[in-house]
């Protein structure tokens, strides 16, 4: 068994000081963890630099705003603590995790005078899929659960909440042997894997979903700008699943995920080649400190 989260070493900064890894504690009495008002990060650190450290708390901050209340630390502030924090942990290939969430002042659905706490934990962490499995493509279920309707609930915002479907339908598909399922939306649309953006091949062309009910990954922004910087056409639009047949072509974005390859969605084969390979080679090229240093 692997060491658990809350024993890990080091340090967490909590609420603006950095705290022993164990003292990082909040009370069961917290309506982050009833209700789930929190919102959350996921960032890779390469080479001792965070990759897109500002837009991922400038997301942060959107995040909270779109659930309803404010994070008490500028962007600028969280910004400062993630890199002095990385510094401290000694690492300089890990992963971020900041996560802001209402505290126990109140208890019920209204929250209104609740503290707004905030925590930045850094860990270091490998592939989020098995890296064989990675380079082979790995193979997703279609999720019974579907990303909601924007009125629904608040898609725009990377929130604790949106995660219960993505927890569930990722349980499901891994008792199935796959290594996490794709959802569709609310409309039966081709949407996004449960913690990473989808793309597909055809004929050369870059095709994946328009983000109108689900996160437009930092990753999928920049893979997009990679794949227009190489000359490949990218077009954002809504994909039915049945069209999966028609691709030759499947990888992933994310944070975690960075660029991974898919060879399966339920009963639609896909055959990683060479625009998933550039893409993949290209991000790693991208995250890395001296190559956008060198820009
Ligand atoms: C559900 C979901 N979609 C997409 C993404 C990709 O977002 P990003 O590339 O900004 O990490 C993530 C990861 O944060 C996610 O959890």
């Amino acid at each position: 068994m692997a060491v658990p989260f809350d024993q890990l070493e080091g340090q967490i900064w909590f609420n603006g000081e950095f705290v022993d890894w164990k003292d990082a504690k909040i009370h069961v009495l917290t309506h982050g963890l009833h209700y789930a008002s929190a919102v959350f990060e996921g960032e890779r650190a390469y080479g001792g630099r965070i990759f897109k450290l500002t837009e991922h708390n400038r997301r942060l901050h959107r995040s909270a705003e779109v659930l309803g209340f404010k994070i008490p630390y500028s962007v600028e502030e969280l910004d400062a603590a993630s890199v002095e924090l990385l510094k401290r942990q000694g690492f300089s290939e890990a992963y971020v995790r900041p996560i802001a969430w209402r505290g126990s002042e109140m208890m019920g659905v209204s929250a209104q005078s609740n503290r707004i706490n905030v925590a930045i934990a850094i860990w270091q962490w490998g592939s989020y899929f098995n890296p064989a499995e990675k380079l082979k493509g790995i193979r997703l279920d279609i999720a019974e659960y579907r990303r909601p309707d924007p009125k629904t609930a608040p898609c725009e915002s990377k929130a604790a909440g949106l995660y219960m479907i993505c927890t569930i339908s990722k349980h499901a598909a891994e008792a199935k042997g796959y290594a996490d399922a794709m959802m569709l939306d609310y409309r039966g649309q081709v949407a996004e894997a449960t913690g990473a953006n989808i793309f597909f091949v055809k004929d050369g062309v870059l095709h994946t979903p328009t983000p109108d009910c689900f996160l437009n990954g930092l990753t999928r922004q920049t893979v997009i700008e990679l794949a227009k910087r190489r000359g490949y056409q990218v077009v954002e639009r809504a994909i039915m699943p049945e069209e999966l047949s028609s691709f030759s072509e499947c990888f992933l974005t994310g944070s975690a995920a960075e660029v991974t390859p898919v060879s399966e969605i339920g009963p639609y084969r896909f055959t990683p080649a060479a625009i998933t390979e550039t893409l993949m080679n290209d991000y790693m090229k991208e995250v890395q400190p001296l190559a956008a240093a060198s820009e």
